[in-house]
């Protein structure tokens, strides 16, 4: 008799506490036992603070110098059929751990590679601006590549039992979209920002290939990404205007 294959789920917690964020992603853990589920709280990996030096976004992700947990965590992502990233709002954005855990991956806007995975977004609050962090985290990963399929807003104030069971019905309704969408393979129609980026970032490697050596590479035997062949002209039009002001721009403060 063949055995029906596990989903497999990272959740990836950005709180630097055991508090609501983690405990939700807990209370996964203990709705869906069939999966295969594992959480990786940021603060208890190595992960260093990004320094800025770009060599990921322009010579390639392997250049970083930071030698920590962060290709572990991106080795855990690879492996997964979905991916959860939660975070705590902190003054109406994601927490200062989940930001730099961003930034440490955020050459994926640059060359998106997860088209082959879902994802869902968690943003927790007490009051206000859990859409928010949803909706950054949403985007971000969107430009990565990811089908974003579930997106949740928890809000916890009284923390009364009537509060936590209705997030607790939000949790599930999320899950069971997530694990869904995996289970038919339900992937989403590309975003027009996803496309225009596509071929823009297509476009800036071709005019400097040196200037961004990895992304030219990457985008060196890939055509251009068009959800609607008609709109070609349209991507190509706005994309050449914005590689021009962008060399513009580079002249201007190299003078
Ligand atoms: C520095 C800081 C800033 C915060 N900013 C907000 C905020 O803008 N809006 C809000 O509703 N809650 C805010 N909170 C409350 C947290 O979002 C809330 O307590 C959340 O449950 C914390 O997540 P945790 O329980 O996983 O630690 C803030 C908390 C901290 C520590």
């Amino acid at each position: 008799m063949s055995e029906t294959v596990k989903k497999k789920i990272l959740a990836i917690c950005g709180s630097p506490t055991k508090g609501m964020t983690y405990k939700a992603l807990k209370d996964i853990e203990k709705s869906y036992p069939d999966i295969d589920y594992k959480i990786i709280s940021i603060k208890d990996a190595n992960i260093e603070q990004c320094i800025g030096c770009y060599q990921c976004v322009q010579k390639g992700e392997e250049r970083c110098p930071l030698k920590d947990d962060r290709d572990m965590i991106i080795d855990e992502m690879n492996k997964a059929d979905g991916v959860i990233f939660a975070s705590p709002v902190y003054v109406n954005h994601v927490s200062g751990l989940m930001k730099n855990f961003m930034d440490r991956i955020g050459y994926n806007t640059h060359r998106p590679s997860y088209f082959d995975k879902f994802a869902m977004v968690i943003g927790v609050c007490r009051g206000f601006g859990a859409d928010k962090v949803a909706e950054y985290l949403g985007g971000i990963l969107t430009t990565f590549g990811f089908n974003v399929v579930s997106s949740l807003e928890l809000q916890y104030s009284s923390r009364s039992d009537k509060e936590i069971q209705f997030n607790h019905e939000k949790i599930i309704g999320g899950m069971d979209t997530l694990l869904e969408k995996i289970e038919k393979g339900n992937k989403n129609k590309p975003e027009l920002l996803q496309v225009i980026m596509f071929n823009l970032f297509k476009y800036i490697s071709e005019a400097h290939p040196d200037e961004y050596s990895a992304d030219y590479e990457y985008y060196k035997d890939k055509s251009g990404y068009y959800y609607d062949t008609k709109m070609k002209f349209f991507h190509n039009f706005i994309a050449g205007r914005v590689v021009k002001q962008f060399d513009g721009d580079m002249l201007k403060n190299r003078m």
